[in-house]
């Protein structure tokens, strides 16, 4: 995802340096190529050698050590770079550059450069909250700087309270996000993910294999295109994507009222929610007992996206169609039946598609028949291919 990107990563002394390998990892795995500063303080947590290691390239800690001909290290550096984020960031890094202070490799570098510059800062509670800092925090803000909020939790102090440097999976969302072009701006897309349970009594239901994972990496995606993202989620293990807070729901009952009670200024709705097509007939109040063999009667759950067609009001209908066997004349008829202006076609039987796992198989089918075919790609993948689709067919291409 980050492929082709160059990042610089800062790093400034704190205990959480540490976790700043982490991400740096995570950075590298995505496809960036990562420049690593470091403050002479922050050598003294983790060795150079280990940044240099893990990012292939020289990790700067000295001011005056990258003269390259005629270059000019740090201007250098900010000149290649598409995004500075500096992890940790401590009080006395933000201070500095809030004040224009100027006096190392790190605070030179983010007066030298034109690319957003991200703070993850990391410090004491009583630190965080110090009216210094937040006033730092604020000047750099109103100046167009990012930050992240630190988590809260026991520090390395043995303080419990605000301070701890935001998950490294945090960081690097905000990463992505600063760094992808927003072409869904203006775009409000709700998306549904995971199953539905129906409940046969109080601790029984009928469900599926959805972990949420496929309409998860949607809203993720989505949100990162600049797109206002509503994520309604029926049960998932998945923790809820970076600042996308999901509404939850459990039956197909509750997901339909869901969808409706947040349709006001949607313009897109994406159902990759495998809702059940039917509930118990007569849900038990009690356990259910032992007592030999069972008859269960079914009626039919409400088809959620056939009502969204059947009351369109110009939103851009996208479908997914599960299918074990004739993968694309099922998906044509749900386009029709549905009314839908595309779906996703998954053949749920072939292994690397469908429930559960981290990839997808996809064709994406339009209103006219049209059919594009995509090789197995990971969910988030898959999740960026489909926003293209509907990005170009909503602009009529
Ligand atoms: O969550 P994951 O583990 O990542 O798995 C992803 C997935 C396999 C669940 C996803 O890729 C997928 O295929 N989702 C749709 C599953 C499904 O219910 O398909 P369907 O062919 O039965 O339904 C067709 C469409 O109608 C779907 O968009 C579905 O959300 C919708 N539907 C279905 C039944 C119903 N009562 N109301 C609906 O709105």
């Amino acid at each position: 995802m980050l492929k082709g990107k160059e990042v610089l990563l800062g790093v400034t002394g704190g205990i959480a340096a540490y976790k700043s390998v982490l991400l740096l990892r995570e950075l590298t795995k995505e496809g960036a190529n990562v420049n690593v500063i470091m403050t002479r303080n922050a050598t003294e947590f983790v060795g150079p050698l280990t940044f240099q290691t893990l990012s292939g390239n020289p990790v700067t800690t000295d001011m005056f050590s990258l003269f390259k001909g005629a270059e000019i290290g740090h201007v250098s550096l900010a000149d290649r770079a598409d995004l500075l984020v500096i992890a940790p960031a401590t009080a006395n890094m933000i201070g500095k550059i809030a004040n224009g202070i100027a006096d190392d490799f790190l605070s030179t570098m983010v007066m030298a450069t034109h690319v957003p510059v991200l703070f993850a800062p990391a410090m004491n509670t009583r630190m965080w909250d110090s009216p210094v800092v937040q006033a730092n925090i604020a000047r750099l803000r109103s100046m167009g700087y990012h930050f992240m909020e630190p988590a809260e939790g026991e520090l390395a102090c043995g303080v419990v309270g605000r301070g701890k440097l935001a998950d490294v999976e945090e960081i690097l969302e905000e990463v992505k996000g600063l760094l992808y072009d927003k072409d869904l701006a203006g775009e409000k897309i709700l998306v549904t993910a995971g199953p539905t349970e129906e409940h046969l009594d109080p601790i029984r239901c009928l469900s599926n294999r959805s972990s949420g994972k496929m309409g998860y990496s949607l809203a993720t995606v989505a949100r990162r295109r600049g797109a206002e993202v509503v994520l309604v989620s029926g049960p998932s293990c998945l923790p809820p994507p970076c600042a996308l807070a999901p509404v939850y729901c459990t039956t197909a009952r509750e997901m339909e009222q869901a969808i409706h009670d947040h349709l006001d200024g949607v313009t897109t709705v994406i159902m990759a929610a495998a809702v059940a097509d039917f509930r118990p007939a007569d849900p038990a109040a009690g356990k259910i007992k032992r007592t030999g063999r069972q008859t269960l009667e079914l009626e039919p759950n409400p088809d959620i996206l056939a009502g969204l067609g059947q009351n369109k009001e110009g939103r851009f209908l996208v479908g997914f169609a599960a299918e074990t066997d004739d993968l694309i004349a099922n998906a044509r008829l749900k386009i029709e039946k549905k009314n839908l202006d595309m779906i996703v076609a998954n053949d749920v039987a072939a292994a690397g598609a469908g429930f559960c796992c981290d990839t997808n198989i996809i064709k994406i089918i339009d209103r006219d028949g049209t059919i594009t075919d995509f090789p197995m790609m990971s969910k988030e993948k898959v999740a960026e291919v489909i926003l293209d689709h509907l990005a170009a067919r909503k602009a009529g291409k």
